[in-house]
């Protein structure tokens, strides 16, 4: 990690861009550029630069992926439905390599059972799910926490 703001990068997967359209019991009403606005503004209160990816294709998400690394210091990732069964998008992330958050709008744990599983839970530092936009911040300041808690080991290691 070089000098300067953390870079973090927010990815959103499938069926994403249809908030505002969705359950807004589950997912409340602003839609996907309104809190992607919200996560940008957290952001830089945060002292963080974010940006932004969005697809409904699993493959672009596996290459967006591909670039994180040297682009983004961390991610924060709301795969969607890809969550709990997409091995390919797991797999990227192992390859990307970077501190990951995963999060979700929705309780995913107090909903369908399938909704239960996450392929991904294991490579994330944290899980945060049910809280909505809020959660978002909420990310923002763990992926911070993290990164400075990594930076501070590999000081103290002199790597
Ligand atoms: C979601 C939860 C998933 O189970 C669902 O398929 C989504 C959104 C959430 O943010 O709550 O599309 O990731």
């Amino acid at each position: 990690m070089s000098g300067g703001p953390y870079r973090v990068e927010v990815m959103h997967g499938v069926n994403l861009d249809q908030l505002g359209r969705r359950d807004p019991l589950l997912y409340g009403t602003l839609t996907l550029a309104e809190l992607e606005r919200r996560i940008e503004q957290d952001g830089r209160e945060l002292g963080l630069t974010t940006s932004f990816f969005h697809t409904n294709h699993e493959g672009a998400f596996v290459e967006r992926l591909h670039s994180l690394r040297g682009r983004a210091d961390a991610v924060v990732l709301n795969p969607g439905s890809w969550t709990h069964y997409a091995w390919s998008i797991r797999d990227a992330l192992e390859i990307a390599a970077v501190p990951a958050l995963e999060i979700h709008l929705s309780d995913v744990q107090r909903r369908e059972s399938w909704r239960r599983v996450s392929v991904i839970a294991d490579l994330c530092f944290a899980t945060i799910s049910g809280r909505g936009p809020d959660g978002y911040r909420d990310a923002l300041e763990r992926v911070r926490d993290e990164l400075a808690r990594i930076g501070d080991a590999r000081e103290g290691g002199g790597r």
